[in-house]
């Protein structure tokens, strides 16, 4: 993970796809805002590789203009003149060797210490992985000859088990593993990274965090939006694909692996390896896929499309910390709001000492950790309301990262993640085994899914998910939404 005190070394970042969507929302924002905060060496390299026909001054144009739009912090004048003069423009095609030749030539300019160290950078759309990997291998653009080189791949990481392997062989006849970073912007979320902290940084939750005093965990990954520009991947990919073999799974494995020894990629990977390889195979019966009303009629989608917009799964670790513990996970497009959030809920009191309702039960306790968007913890405890009687009401503890910490703004994911990668952090990057252990979990469910062996289930835009995923938790459980409340819409 970053280190505030490894230096930033002098670094050339290759983008494959530099002209698509990723590079103008996400990548080429986070660069400049590195460059905000003063986190980008003196001497550094962005150079684009690309089919259409730009020049280096287009280039910086339209990724101007991107920066104005996207960018968390304001354009500015000073700083933009600056880091502009830093970004240059190769226009290839993928699979033509003259212009991985002249990358190579730009790059061999030993003036220049920033081309030394070369991070590649794949953000095109997937199919163009393997010829990328392929050629980058023949122009011998693998290594440097005085400085390290590594490889961030975007997801999604291969469609099922046998292409991500499949895209793992490719990727290793090129690149050693040490130099590959499979990238999953959930894990540069500040509040994904806390969950370690707060779970290994503090003794007073570690003893509690098992079967012995929770009863389940809720992972929901809900958004507002629908399927907006993106219809033709999405109808192919769905939220399976999209959501699930990959941050939702991920979330899955920071909450539930074992203490790693160090704070290293090596030993974080390990752990959340081993809660994958204990993962039960998912029963049919435990999955809920739905597809919000609507979708087939977005532009680009089959009108008959079975993709699932949204599902929900149960899913069983098969150790001894979590035997008998559901992990309940939930995402889906066009939901009642924009949260991210894991609920821990803790067993009920053995037996109450306060007079009940008939068939009333004590509340159980719940910590909540919200990712996204009011980053922070509420941890819901029940206390005594002033007055005659016993009277519980439940009240909420809570920490908020806009309080907590002086309002400080929270950086995108990307700067985190572009940053571990220049400093040669893989711990927040999924690695090889990782993949296709995910992927071995998912991909049964999907098939199913698209088989039609499992119904799906359709929902109204704006509702919490299908009416009956209300009944998936089995009884007495309710979803919970808007960080840890019980879901009402
Ligand atoms: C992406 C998915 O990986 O994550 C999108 O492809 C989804 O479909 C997005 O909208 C959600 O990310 P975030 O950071 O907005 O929660």
């Amino acid at each position: 993970m970053s280190n505030t005190h490894t230096p930033i070394p002098p670094f050339s970042i290759v983008i494959f796809g530099a002209t698509g969507d990723l590079a103008h929302r996400k990548i080429l924002p986070a660069l400049y805002n590195l460059a905000v905060q003063g986190l980008l060496p003196e001497r550094f390299n962005v150079i684009a590789f690309a089919r259409r026909d730009w020049t280096d001054e287009s280039y910086r144009e339209e990724m101007r203009q991107a920066i104005d739009q996207f960018s968390r912090n304001k354009l500015d004048a000073a700083v933009w003149d600056k880091f502009a003069p830093n970004l240059q423009y190769v226009r290839s095609e993928f699979d033509q060797a003259d212009g991985y030749a002249r990358l190579s030539q730009q790059l061999a300019d030993s003036g220049d210490p920033a081309h030394a160290n070369r991070l590649f950078y794949l953000a095109t759309p997937p199919e163009s992985y393997p010829v990328l990997v392929q050629q980058l291998g023949e122009a011998s653009l693998n290594h440097s000859p005085n400085g390290w080189t590594r490889i961030i791949i975007e997801k999604p990481y291969g469609r099922d088990l046998a292409s991500a392997i499949d895209l793992n062989e490719q990727v290793h006849r090129v690149f050693a593993e040490e130099q590959v970073y499979r990238i999953d912007h959930y894990l540069g979320k500040e509040t994904v990274q806390n969950l370690i902290v707060f779970r290994f940084a503090n003794a007073i939750f570690e003893p509690i965090w098992n079967r012995n005093y929770i009863d389940h965990v809720q992972i929901t990954v809900a958004e507002t939006v629908g399927v907006e520009s993106r219809a033709g991947y999405y109808d192919t990919a769905g939220i399976g694909r999209d959501m699930f073999q990959n941050h939702l799974l991920q979330l899955l494995t920071f909450m539930a692996m074992e203490p790693p020894y160090a704070f290293d990629a090596r030993a974080l990977r390990d752990e959340k390896v081993k809660v994958l390889q204990a993962l039960r195979p998912i029963q049919l019966s435990d999955s809920m896929p739905g597809q919000y009303v609507g979708y087939r009629n977005e532009k680009g989608v089959a009108p008959k499309s079975r993709t699932p917009t949204y599902a929900a799964l149960k899913i069983n670790i098969d150790n001894w910390r979590w035997q008998d513990v559901p992990f309940f996970l939930r995402s889906g497009k066009q939901l009642a709001d924009k949260t991210t959030e894991i609920s821990i809920e803790f067993k009920r009191p053995p037996h109450s000492l306060f007079p009940l309702e008939p068939g009333e039960l004590l509340t159980p306790n719940v910590l909540t950790l919200c990712i996204q968007p009011d980053e922070g913890m509420h941890l819901r405890f029940e206390a005594k309301v002033p007055g005659a009687g016993m009277k519980r009401q439940t009240v909420d503890m809570d920490m908020h990262y806009a309080t907590d910490f002086n309002g400080a703004p929270l950086p995108e994911a990307y700067e985190r993640l572009l940053i571990d990668a220049v400093q040669g952090d893989a711990a927040l990057f999924t690695r090889a085994d990782e993949i296709e252990l995910a992927w071995h979990a998912i991909d049964p469910v999907i098939q199913a899914w698209e088989s039609g062996a499992v119904p799906l289930f359709f929902y109204e835009s704006g509702s919490w998910g299908p009416y009956e995923s209300g009944d998936f938790l089995g009884k007495g459980r309710r979803w919970r939404g808007h960080c840890g409340e019980i879901d009402h819409a």
